[in-house]
């Protein structure tokens, strides 16, 4: 009978924008994130600006979406779901606590850059964020909980965002490699795995989501972005080992998997160059050091031409990743012919699965999905593996103080035992962190009632709350996983 490794990291994942709040404590600069509105599955999130002296708003997550000359601000009529989140800055021990006694081995968190860099630029560090951090590793090795680190959660200092256009100037590599260096050096001896960008490849699955108004500009702008963000991301990984040879650095990719949606050899084919995009172009970049041969394919469809040195080259050559790890929520179809009934997931759109259930949100839940993903990702790089985010966003009720999760309960389930078959076919995966293991702001909606933890957080979508942590009947259930090793799922 198939089993979890012995020393199998079973947790739970965050990213500092939607948990810590503090935006503005502890010398903290302001990031992207702190100048985003509260959206809703119908309504979108809109960064706000000034331009030439007006206030102005435009739909969408990163910088790049501003026009010319706009200067982000924040607005006393508007609400900032991230400014306060769920206060993890103020609760870091309480919730670390709650995360030992379920026994987490290992916790993914991530850092504020701008937390550490105020504006990007500075020449020393902000000793306070810094000392933040170490506080905050130091409470995890108190419980024996490894930090998994993420360097850049999308959230980059509003500053450097501006200056560059959002990855749309070479300058950014060197402010981020700075960066992550300065965390080599801070943390050695504190952190052993480290991942560079958090889905490194929304940047191209965005797109999707312009639909038809995509222009080769944007196209452009897209892979340039990755582009440098690839060179970033390889030498922080040979910075990291040479700071430390025992750091294990993953690259972090949106777990993107899609079917044909019909036989029509035309829809295998489409859902072919589908996977090739969403999930081969940024692996193999950062798994295998170079662009694949079809890279050439998604460039030429949109006159790409990118801004790639020779030094580059060496670089992504020589600043592969150690291990492979992504996110994984739900999955898609891929058809040339009409679609009759679309569906929304995470970077996913398209023509809904009549195999699957879809959540409130309209995400499918598909744990085979996941053993997929992992088989052909296991056979294509032969890297340990780890999926660091998973998980069901709900709304959850408290009654008489208690909530009956057994919805997640139930879809979290499904993914271990998808992911217990592919161990048993062969493939090494070392851990499991679900997505907001404490309720956390949604990253897509902005709302706090998209909730996926194992801990209640009373704060509700306008920002009202107690802030007060109640452990879900899911709390009680993965405590029970982590004990038995994966072996007792039950209710
Ligand atoms: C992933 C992100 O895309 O999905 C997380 O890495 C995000 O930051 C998660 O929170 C779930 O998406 P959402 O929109 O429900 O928060």
């Amino acid at each position: 009978m198939t089993e979890f490794p012995k020393n199998f990291l079973w947790g739970g994942a965050t990213a500092a924008n939607q948990v810590e709040g503090g935006y503005n404590e502890g010398g903290k600069g302001l990031s992207v994130t702190d100048i985003t509105t509260a959206g809703s599955l119908t309504k979108p999130r809109y960064l706000t600006y000034t331009l030439d002296g007006k206030k102005g708003k435009v739909a969408g997550m990163f910088a790049s979406s501003f026009p010319t000359g706009a200067k982000g601000k924040i607005f006393p009529d508007e609400y900032y779901p991230n400014h306060k989140a769920v206060d993890f800055y103020h609760h870091y021990k309480e919730d670390i606590k709650l995360f030992a006694e379920m026994g987490f081995k290992v916790y993914r968190m991530s850092i504020a850059w701008s937390r550490i860099f105020p504006n990007g630029e500075e020449a020393e560090p902000n000793k306070e964020g810094i000392e933040f951090y170490r506080n905050v590793f130091k409470e995890l090795r108190k419980y024996n909980i490894e930090p998994l680190v993420t360097i850049s959660h999308y959230e980059d200092p509003l500053y450097l965002a501006q200056k560059y256009h959002d990855w749309q100037d070479r300058r950014m590599i060197g402010d981020y490699v700075r960066y992550a260096t300065t965390l080599f050096k801070e943390y050695k001896g504190l952190v052993k795995y480290w991942l560079t960008f958090n889905e490194i490849n929304s940047t191209i699955a965005f797109l999707e989501f312009m639909g038809n108004n995509i222009t080769d500009e944007d196209v452009q702008k897209a892979y340039q972005k990755l582009h440098y963000q690839f060179v970033a991301s390889a030498r922080a990984v040979k910075a990291a080992h040479a700071i430390d040879p025992e750091y294990v650095v993953g690259c972090m990719i949106a777990g993107s998997v899609s079917y044909p949606g019909t036989p029509d050899p035309k829809d295998i084919l489409e859902n072919r160059h589908a996977w090739e995009k969403n999930a081969f172009y940024c692996g193999d970049v950062q798994c295998k050091g170079e662009y694949p041969t079809f890279a050439h394919r998604l460039w030429n469809e949109h006159n790409v031409k990118l801004d790639i040195t020779e030094q580059d080259r060496k670089d992504l050559k020589e600043g592969t990743v150690d291990m492979y790890t992504f996110s994984y929520y739900s999955t898609s179809l891929v058809t040339t012919h009409k679609i009759d009934e679309k569906m929304k997931g995470n970077f996913t759109s398209g023509q809904k699965n009549p195999y699957l259930k879809y959540s409130q949100w309209g995400w499918s839940t598909d744990p085979t999905g996941l053993q997929y993903y992992l088989e052909v990702i296991y056979d294509r790089y032969h890297l340990p593996i780890m999926v660091v985010e998973n998980g069901l966003g709900a709304v959850d009720k408290v009654e008489d103080g208690a909530i009956h999760d057994h919805y997640r309960i139930d879809y979290l389930r499904q993914h271990i035992e998808a992911m217990k078959k592919a161990i048993g076919n062969g493939v090494d995966l070392r851990g499991y962190t679900t997505w907001g293991c404490i309720d956390l702001i949604s990253a897509g909606t902005g709302q706090m009632s998209k909730r996926y933890g194992f801990i209640y957080v009373d704060r509700d979508d306008s920002g009202e709350g107690s802030l007060k942590r109640i452990p879900k009947d899911s709390f009680y259930w993965y405590k029970k996983v982590i004990d038995t090793n994966g072996e007792d799922l039950g209710e």
